[in-house]
């Protein structure tokens, strides 16, 4: 018999197919446990993966996305490597973007965030995602079948960032084009599993928004782009045109592929279970819940890394300065010590809400929120428009014994395509 623990994370694809497995029995030896193939100290528990997240002096996110990928850019020496983090910051991936700041130009580019994502805006853009629901399903409510994550999920997830950050309606179309087609499966480099698809989409969002921004600084407007240009820090200073641009950009990256995936496991678990279709349609004040244990049980974003700056302990193991960490989000979410029976999904556990789907600590999603009300407003009008949801058998096989591909990427979990079958709701 195979040794699981013995297998290679990051390139075995039995384990990208069925990671909890796997991750269950690195638990087993210990909830924080070396890595033989990449020297990656692995954490599948809840409060180990909990305290190294709220803990920044000693965990940099500086290697967040990428992990072991590409190599550290220099050789780790003694018990604090905080220095040599500093000097080498430039060569980390995507070391221009919030995810792998540290404080003090993590605390700067967050406030900037939480100034655009104001209650006001987040509200107006709940507004727009029940009429683009409602325009998505018009769309594929009378086919009576449908690839969910292709023809809803994904432009779904695009269309309400572009709504967010005030794209004007009739550049929309482009953006659903360029953003939300089909994903390339497979990519091995950490940094592209949180892209956007096509060809560098990053550098043409940066490039679109670098325009709105600079004409709208030129020409001052009270629409939303206006008022992203006007943003200044909390001193009054404005930032540069980059600074402004590179936050906004970063939540397409951020917040499209996660989206999609929480969306797409949400209905399969709803498509699977016809007598959860019933429950939410009598009391819909269940769907939030049914949201937080999709959330839980197949977390989107499986694992997320840190480098430890300073030697330090955790649970029973000193973790040496200079080691990434993998956190492993998604069996945390599935640790016994925490949820009871974890394997199971179960609408009326009392603490799914617990789960550390979106991080803890300052890092803590920022769209965190959005994301909650695209998963409620998804199902709510699914209900609504459609019934009697089921998995499409002729693509994944009868109910006794389904076949799903998920995406063979080491950061995210989600399927590659659920395809559905539904009747018409009369309403
Ligand atoms: C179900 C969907 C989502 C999941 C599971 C998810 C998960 C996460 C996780 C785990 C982090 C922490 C990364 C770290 O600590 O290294 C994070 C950060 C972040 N997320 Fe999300 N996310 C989701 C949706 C979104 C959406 C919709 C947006 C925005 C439109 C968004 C924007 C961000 C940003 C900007 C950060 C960086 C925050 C920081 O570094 O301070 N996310 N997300």
């Amino acid at each position: 018999m195979t040794d699981l623990a013995s297998l290679d994370y990051f390139s075995d694809a039995t384990v990208a197919q069925d990671p909890y497995e796997y991750l269950a029995c690195l638990r087993s030896r210990n909830p924080v446990t070396r890595d033989p193939h990449h020297g990656v100290m692995a954490v599948t528990g809840y409060q180990e993966a909990n305290e190294i997240f709220r803990n920044p002096e000693a965990f940099s996110a500086c290697v967040s996305i990428g992990g072991p990928f590409p190599p550290l850019p220099f050789v780790p020496a003694g018990d604090d490597i905080s220095a040599q983090i500093e000097e080498h910051r430039h060569r980390f991936p995507i070391f221009e973007h919030m995810v792998t700041m540290d404080p003090p130009e993590h605390t700067r580019t967050r406030t900037l965030l939480s100034r655009l994502l104001t209650p006001k805006r987040l509200e107006e853009n709940q507004d727009y995602m029940w009429q683009l629901a409602d325009r998505q399903f018009d769309e594929i409510a009378t086919a009576g079948h449908c690839e969910f994550l292709g023809d809803y999920a994904k432009p779904f997830a695009t269309l309400v960032i572009a709504d967010l950050l005030g794209v004007p309606e009739g550049d929309r179309d482009e953006f659903r084009t360029r953003l939300a087609g089909h994903t390339e499966p497979g990519s091995r480099v950490g940094a592209l599993d949180h892209e956007p698809v096509g060809s560098n989409p990053l550098q043409w969002l940066e490039d679109t928004f670098g325009s709105y921004i600079s004409e709208r600084r030129a020409t001052p407007s009270a629409d939303i782009l206006g008022v992203l240009a006007a943003t200044t820090y909390p001193d009054g200073t404005l930032p540069a045109l980059i600074d402004v641009v590179r936050p906004a950009t970063f939540l397409f990256a951020a917040g499209q592929e996660t989206v999609a995936k929480l969306l797409g496991s949400a209905v399969r678990v709803l498509a699977e279970r016809p007598e959860y279709q019933r429950i939410l349609r009598e009391d819909r004040r269940l769907v939030a819940p049914f949201i937080e244990e999709s959330l839980r049980i197949e977390s989107p974003t499986k694992v997320d890394f840190r480098l430890t700056r300073r030697t330090t302990r955790v649970g029973d193991v000193d973790i040496p300065a200079g080691t990434v960490v993998m956190l492993c989000i998604g069996a945390a979410n599935r640790d016994p010590r925490k949820f009871d029976d974890p394997d199971e999904f179960r609408l009326d556990r009392p603490n799914s809400r617990e789960h550390i789907a979106f991080g803890r600590g300052i890092h803590t999603c920022a769209g965190a929120p959005l994301a909650r009300t695209e998963g409620r407003v998804t199902l709510d009008r699914m209900l609504d428009r459609v019934e009697d949801i089921g998995i499409d058998d002729t693509v994944h096989g009868p109910g006794d014994d389904r076949h799903y591909s998920y995406e063979p990427t080491f950061l995210l979990r989600g399927l590659q395509q659920l395809h559905i079958t539904y009747g018409r709701a009369l309403r």
